[in-house]
């Protein structure tokens, strides 16, 4: 769009925050002086730096930001600030350099996500201004490597429960919900997957069970092993569990089953089946709906906390997926606003 508006005549100035990618998953971003094509790190999954929502900002990074949009707010026609997001609406990050691009007269091309429009047009005064949509609000699903890249960068403070104000909100609630699911006696052996840094395994392990953990990220066995020393923790997916058959007495997951793709349900399904002794039951617990209209609601209704890079799965293709694996009395049982706890059992016999 830059160089279009250039080959017009137009001087076009202004900053670009492109993405950081590591194995396909977005674990920062750049900020770009599109005058001089010159970069530094806007901000990153890790510290240091000004920490809002799941990133740490550099105030090196926003000041070079801010000098590139004033530069840009004297010298250019057009002047482009990428991005006007949750940051600028709390008054930090680019809104220092939007506000004199805003004073200046300056044509102004400013990205914002669907979400954020009307606020940013009320708040910038900019009520008049057209709106064109991108249409790029619905990113591929993650890769496995993605995920566990996601998992690896965010275990240092996965703990401090940042996500608590989005679809995770009330996850400690419907953990202790789903733990009054689990049917175990002290002794017996649970099996946590997606254990993470141990959240569903430590309520369970309070009922004297021994527990077992398998994860996809390394760096969140680690977190755990540091928290839990007395678990088993393997590294390992939902699809290939690394324990024997019929070797666990119960099998638990909380918030890790919809990072799975909707085919590799019914696989995961027949897995949990495999590891399970018969006659005995899992309770996985995730962010699911009813129906794409309740997931559309809560999209909505949750605005810019709705994470769009995550898919929650939908109750009937879960319960579908387990009854098809060979799950017995597979049910829903609604543990939270957005939670819901799926129980089935392994069949006794043939
Ligand atoms: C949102 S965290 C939840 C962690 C923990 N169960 C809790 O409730 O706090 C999701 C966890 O699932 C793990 N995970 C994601 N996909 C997985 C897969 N396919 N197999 C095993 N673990 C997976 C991630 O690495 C991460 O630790």
């Amino acid at each position: 769009m830059a160089g279009e508006l250039r080959r017009q005549g137009l001087g076009v100035a202004g900053v670009a925050s492109p993405r950081v990618l590591r194995d396909g998953e977005t674990v920062g971003y750049q900020v770009r002086d599109l005058a001089t094509g010159e970069e530094r790190s806007l901000c990153s999954l890790d510290p240091p730096g000004i920490p809002f929502r799941r990133f740490f900002f550099s105030p090196d990074g926003l000041a070079f930001a801010n000098a590139a949009l004033e530069r840009a707010s004297q010298d250019a026609d057009v002047v482009v600030v990428d991005e006007v997001g949750p940051l600028e609406l709390a008054g930090d990050g680019f809104t220092p350099g939007l506000r004199v691009a805003l004073a200046s007269g300056a044509f102004l091309v400013l990205t914002v996500r669907p979400s954020l429009v009307d606020e940013v047009r009320t708040r910038a005064g900019l009520a008049e201004a057209a709106v064109v949509d991108l249409d790029i609000s619905h990113p591929p699903p993650r890769t496995r490597d993605g995920t566990r890249a996601l998992f690896d960068a965010m275990a240092a403070t996965y703990d401090r429960g940042d996500g608590e104000a989005g679809p995770l909100a009330g996850s400690a609630e419907s953990i202790a919900r789903s733990a009054a699911l689990v049917q175990v006696r002290a002794g017996e052996r649970v099996l946590d997957i997606g254990v993470g840094t141990g959240a569903f395994a430590e309520r369970v392990a309070r009922l004297g069970t021994e527990v077992w953990g398998v994860d996809l990220s390394p760096q969140m066995l680690a977190r755990c092993r540091e928290v839990h020393p007395d678990y088993h923790l393997r590294e390992g997916h939902f699809l290939s569990l690394p324990v024997p058959d019929g070797s666990f007495h119960a099998i638990i997951s909380s918030f890790a089953f919809h990072h799975l793709a909707p085919p590799e349900y019914a696989p995961a399904f027949r897995e949990i089946l495999r590891v399970l002794v018969a006659g005995r039951r899992f309770v996985l617990l995730d962010i699911l709906f009813a129906s794409e209209a309740d997931r559309d609601a809560a999209r909505a209704g949750l605005g810019d906390l709705w994470d769009d890079e995550e898919i929650y799965p939908l109750i009937p293709e879960v319960v579908e997926a387990a009854a098809s694996a060979g799950a017995r009395d597979v049910t829903a049982h609604r543990v939270g606003a957005l939670h819901w706890a799926i129980t089935g059992t392994k069949p006794r016999g043939p």
